[in-house]
């Protein structure tokens, strides 16, 4: 079942929505070389404890790991898709992309962000890596719309990544977002006739999170059980919004 937001509901995910962007703007700016993925770790801590906030992603069960996560950020490094660790002993160079991932629970409903960011220059290929990924997220959002269907949102991503020569994650997917951070309904990165295609409707809220590859779709987990890769080692990208369906059409919770 697609769990419905009342106005009052919208407004507290408001609330969590901007925590979020706030914590990804500050991550942004500090991202440059010799900075570690720990260090953006530490500073997203502080400021999810600040706002009275919990951290959405740390101590959340994923059966495919089979353990709970450590972590309040994800933060993802070139050809690593999701769920890479932060760590003191990784530190940013120029040329990487870094995916910082994050969500926060602020009174009783969540927040889920995510941008990929660029260290200092990077290739001209990456740079349309992170482009193309950004644009497919944007044209999903102009989908979520009442009286349009899930698979408009899915199929847009995928046409903009593929026409444009890359290709989507499918291993890892969108979700719904409320009093959870994962509810129904998933939300693929491309049409999946075996996926559920609902009708949207007026209070919905989902969570949109295109993972594009450079290269080929295929994924693989690192033996810590965690980070997902691409196989071919080729780059992937990552950007995520939470939107919810109004009657003024879609509404980017987590961004002003
Ligand atoms: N970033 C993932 C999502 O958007 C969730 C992370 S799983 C966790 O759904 F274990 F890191 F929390
Ligand atoms: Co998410």
């Amino acid at each position: 079942m697609i769990i419905r937001k009342t106005a009052a509901e919208l407004e507290k995910m408001r609330s969590s929505g901007l925590l979020v962007y706030e914590i990804l703007k500050k991550l942004g700016d500090m991202v440059s070389e010799g900075v570690s993925t720990y260090d953006l770790e530490a500073a997203a801590e502080k400021m999810i404890a600040d706002a009275g906030a919990r951290p959405a992603f740390k101590g959340y069960f994923v059966p495919a790991a089979g353990e709970r996560y450590k972590y309040v950020l994800c933060t993802s490094i070139n050809q690593e898709i999701v769920h890479g660790m932060p760590s003191s002993k990784r530190t940013l160079k120029k040329g990487d992309i870094v995916s910082i991932d994050t969500g926060v629970e602020l009174n009783g409903y969540y927040g889920d962000s995510a941008v990929t960011v660029p260290v200092g220059e990077v290739s001209e290929e990456t740079g349309r890596l992170l482009r193309v990924t950004q644009e497919s997220l944007e044209l999903a959002i102009e989908q979520v719309r009442a009286g349009n269907r899930l698979y408009d949102v899915c199929g847009t991503v995928e046409r903009h990544v593929t026409s444009n020569g890359f290709s989507v994650v499918r291993e890892y997917v969108g979700h719904g977002i409320g009093t959870q951070l994962h509810e129904e309904p998933q939300i693929p990165n491309y049409v999946d006739r075996k996926n559920e295609n609902p009708r949207l409707k007026e209070g919905m809220v989902l969570a949109i999170e295109p993972m594009v590859n450079a290269g080929q779709p295929d994924t693989r987990v690192l033996g810590d059980k965690w980070t997902a890769v691409t196989k071919d080692g080729a780059y992937s990208a990552h950007f995520e919004h939470c939107v919810a369906v109004t009657s003024n059409g879609p509404w980017v919770l987590t961004r002003p």
